[in-house]
């Protein structure tokens, strides 16, 4: 397999299927898986298992996974060079989440902030998956023997609990997985609403569409959300906590342009808050448009991309089903 070069460490990452792919996702995760591949060994994954926590009609479902699958080959994931591959067409997945379950504690999981925030928003619907969600990930993360898990802020806590199970397997086991480390980038590890800043932008936003970018978003959509977007009343542009609004916008041009927030304000530190916001929408406009225009090209042969799906699950599985093989004789599974 010439991707999986042994002299290169390994990325995973992971990204539900659960709405259209927003900049939050861009900037916190996808920038960074498409830079990777240049020094890493990458492991991508559309994690359409986790999505079942809420629920879903089967078609649009399916309908969501493919459109992920073309958006991140759309960003510039190449699945040629890494692995890009659908969770649930890897069946170890499930199997080593299982036994996980027997080395997780309930305190651990009843901890997690993720499953406690779910939990209110979905009082209808608190389902064991939910509860039980982190133990899937680090089964994910944990199967490739990962180094490093490129993720957004919000996903530090479900990456230490991938640690310590990987830690805690290893200490009965011996060293059967790599304890991974997280990568966080730099700018853009926590990107707000653009209605609510004080809240991550996320795809369950329930403050309405004009809170969320979506990488599909038309440049006269993107300008009209970022126009609206919340500030506050002494225009002053500086990124400081006092100024949430402000300072996401600082953090939304500064990803766009791979720039460090210094250099950002120094570019547009001095602007009025229309100013700045134009900016702002050009810079995002700029970068996402030619996405945009791929992802119409990838999604328009679905016969090709089915092959990729495929291809690259079977590449995906040979390394799941090594790793498993050594999770099931040193447990003594027949
Ligand atoms: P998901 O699908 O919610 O988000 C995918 C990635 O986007 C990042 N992200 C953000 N980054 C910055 N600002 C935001 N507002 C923002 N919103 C989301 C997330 O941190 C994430 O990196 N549990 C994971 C999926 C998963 C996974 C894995 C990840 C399952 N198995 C194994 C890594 C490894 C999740 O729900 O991500």
């Amino acid at each position: 397999m010439v991707w999986d070069n042994n002299d290169r460490q390994r990325i995973y990452s992971g990204m539900q299927p659960s709405g259209v792919v927003h900049l939050g996702n861009y900037l916190g995760a996808l920038t960074n898986w498409v830079h990777l591949q240049d020094d890493y060994n990458c492991i991508y994954c559309i994690v359409d298992l986790h999505a079942l926590t809420v629920r879903s009609d089967g078609a649009q479902f399916r309908r969501k996974c493919r459109e992920l699958f073309a958006m991140i080959m759309a960003v510039g994931v190449d699945p040629a060079r890494s692995v890009l591959y659908v969770q649930s067409q890897v069946a170890e997945h499930s199997e080593l989440a299982w036994i996980f379950n027997c080395y997780t504690y309930m305190g651990e999981l009843g901890r997690m902030t993720q499953y406690k925030e779910k939990s209110q928003k979905h009082e209808d619907n608190i389902n064991a998956g939910l509860f039980t969600y982190p133990v899937l990930q680090a089964a994910d993360i944990l199967l490739y023997k990962t180094n490093y898990v490129p993720i957004g802020e919000d996903q530090r806590q479900h990456l230490e609990l991938s640690r310590d199970l990987a830690e805690r397997f290893n200490k009965v086991y011996g060293e059967v997985f790599a304890v991974p480390d997280i990568l966080v980038p730099k700018v853009g590890a926590r990107i707000k609403s653009l209605q609510e800043p004080e809240k991550k932008m996320s795809k369950s936003d329930t403050s309405g569409d004009g809170a969320i970018i979506y990488l599909t978003d038309s440049p006269a959509a993107i300008r009209s959300k970022i126009k609206k977007a919340v500030t506050d009343s002494d225009a002053r542009v500086a990124h400081s906590p006092d100024k949430p609004g402000v300072s996401n916008l600082l953090d939304i041009y500064a990803g766009v342009k791979r720039i460090t927030i210094e250099n950002a304000l120094s570019e547009i530190g001095q602007c009025s808050y229309g100013a700045l916001k134009e900016a702002v929408a050009d810079a995002v406009a700029a970068e996402l448009e030619p996405i945009t225009q791929r992802y119409n090209d990838i999604l328009a042969d679905k016969a090709a991309m089915e092959d990729t799906m495929h291809s690259n699950a079977a590449r995906a599985k040979t390394i799941a089903a090594a790793t498993m093989r050594q999770v099931r004789k040193k447990l003594g599974l027949l």
